[in-house]
């Protein structure tokens, strides 16, 4: 007989050894870490919390009552410190392969459901660390029933504590839902992949051949699905880039967005942009290249750098205040919005909002996409979620007219019109329904004189002055002094709050 004492130290044990060496063997083999070393990676030395570790499944089906030992050790609760100025608390599950390969018992989805309880009572981010089989076939609908009680509080929690999924490992079936209703997913590329069915069911049901890697991949899912927002090359850089992600974030929707130590000048000059938007129109140039050089020391975390490239999502600093960087992309279709794009820039500036990160815009946009695809696909509806995710945001909202802002697309990308706070246009600047050739061609259509007519559509709509006349920017800038007018601008608004803008909008609040 052992003495209470000493059982618990045995399930201890048990519960730190996971599903046993072989499996662990295996795990590494893959590439991958182990639960408990993930968590290691991600957190603070010695900051971490563990709750649960006694909990056993109830399954006594299908021999499982033997395996009594094989407990889903996973859901770990952490109190983690950055340093000493942002004391940082967070919730993390980490699902361990090696038990069950990681599936959702109802024990397991229950030790996850009251890390994001606590998570919610105390106004904390929520970090899920991915690698299941799936639903625990031998529990049936108690597994199912296990989803469903995560599903529901990854909804409730949506816009009130951040939620990060980082996949890595299979994550499958119904599994796959909890990731999407998170703000972020990231995956491990090669290791972990995301799909409703398996290669062989799409074989049975579509007759496609396709691997894993090609239906559910991390490349598949940044680059053609926008599942999900980022992949890293393996779970160390995944883990660390999490790490490095987790500071831009503020712990709740109660909270304001971090302030960081700043070492570089809020009124640096930026003389390189003086120059850096072409004198010809047409011509493509890298708005990556404006935004960082634009932020704190060049740091931008960008956001699906490879789906819809034609706009630029991402997080940075601006005097060490967080801010949300959105900015169409002259280098790819001309930074023009389509659906993809228009859906990738609309979630973000939600989040944003929701996280009282304040929006920089920066503008060349040629206008919506043309052409069937995109009528066919729906790009009205998804264009106005763009539209409507600027115009409902209350953040502090700054945009900048770098070069073209055209037809609808000038007032859908944080316009005056939308509630911007502080619009400016650079010298390069042109507000007009659309680019002098298109328009000459349907106003003057027949006529001899085009390049005449051209030039004379140039002389008056192709510069910053129809909307600085107009109030609709606030000032035409020097580029050079963007940087430093941002931070200061960012300073004053850093006291905008709800009740300005009720009052802006001439509703009295009852
Ligand atoms: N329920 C119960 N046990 C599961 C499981 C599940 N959904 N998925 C995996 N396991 C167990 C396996 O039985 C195995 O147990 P063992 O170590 O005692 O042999 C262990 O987890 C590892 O699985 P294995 O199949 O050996 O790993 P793999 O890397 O070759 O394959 C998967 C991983 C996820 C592709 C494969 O296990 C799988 O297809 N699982 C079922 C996925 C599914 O359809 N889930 C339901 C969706 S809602």
């Amino acid at each position: 007989h052992l003495s209470v004492k000493e059982r618990i130290e045995a399930k201890r044990r048990a519960a730190l050894a996971g599903g046993g060496q072989a499996r662990i063997d295996a795990q590494h083999k893959r590439g991958k870490l182990t639960a408990r070393e993930r968590i290691d990676l991600l957190l603070d030395t010695d900051s971490f919390v563990e709750t649960d570790m006694f909990v056993e499944h109830r399954c006594s089906d299908f021999g499982m009552e033997q395996d009594k030992n094989k407990v889903t050790h996973l859901p770990e609760v952490i109190f983690y410190f950055f340093n000493i100025i942002f004391c940082l608390c967070l919730f993390c599950f980490s699902q361990d392969f090696t038990v069950f390969g990681g599936s959702l018992s109802g024990a397991h989805a229950q030790k996850i459901c009251k890390i994001m309880d606590q998570a919610m009572k105390v106004g904390a981010p929520v970090i899920g660390l991915n690698d299941s089989g799936g639903a625990r076939i031998q529990e049936g609908v108690e597994s199912l029933a296990g989803y469903a009680d995560i599903f529901l509080r990854n909804v409730m929690a949506s816009g009130v504590i951040p939620q990060i999924s980082l996949i890595m490992g299979p994550c499958a079936g119904g599994a796959v839902y909890s990731p999407a209703l998170t703000d972020f997913t990231f995956m491990v590329k090669d290791t972990s992949y995301l799909f409703i069915t398996g290669p062989d069911v799409v074989k049975s049901v579509t007759n496609e051949d396709v691997t894993q890697e090609e239906l559910g991949g991390a490349k598949t899912h940044t680059s053609v699905s926008g599942v999900a927002h980022h992949a890293f090359e393996n779970d160390v850089d995944a883990l660390l880039n999490l790490r490095e992600f987790f500071t831009f974030l503020p712990l709740s929707n109660q909270d304001p967005a971090p302030i960081r130590e700043c070492h570089d000048p809020s009124d640096r000059l930026v003389r390189s942009l003086e120059t850096i938007v072409p004198l010809e129109s047409t011509k493509a140039y890298d708005m990556l290249e404006i935004i960082k050089a634009i932020v704190d020391e060049k740091d931008f975390f960008e956001i699906m750098p490879n789906y819809a490239k034609n706009i630029v999502v991402g997080f940075a600093r601006m005097n060490g205040r967080t801010v949300g960087i959105v900015g169409n992309q002259p280098k790819v279709a001309s930074g023009c919005l389509d659906i993809n794009s228009s859906v990738k820039g609309a979630r973000f500036v939600r989040f944003c909002d929701a996280f009282n990160i304040p929006i920089i815009t920066f503008v060349d946009v040629p206008g919506f996409l043309p052409g069937t695809a995109q009528e066919y696909g729906g790009i009205i509806r998804h264009g106005a979620k763009l539209l409507f995710a600027f115009a409902e945001a209350t953040v502090p909202k700054i945009t900048i007219i770098t070069r073209k802002a055209y037809g609808g697309a000038y007032d859908v990308m944080s316009s005056k019109h939308l509630r911007g706070d502080v619009n400016y246009a650079w010298p390069t600047a042109e507000v007009a329904v659309m680019g002098a050739k298109g328009a000459v061609q349907i106003i003057f259509r027949g006529k001899d004189n085009q390049a005449e007519a051209e030039a004379e559509y140039v002389e008056k709509f192709a510069n910053p002055f129809p909307a600085a006349v107009r109030g609709f920017v606030d000032d035409i800038i020097e580029p050079s002094t963007t940087r430093k007018l941002i931070c200061s601008n960012l300073e004053v608004l850093a006291r905008k709050n709800h009740l300005s803008v009720v009052v802006q909008n001439g509703h009295f609040p009852l």
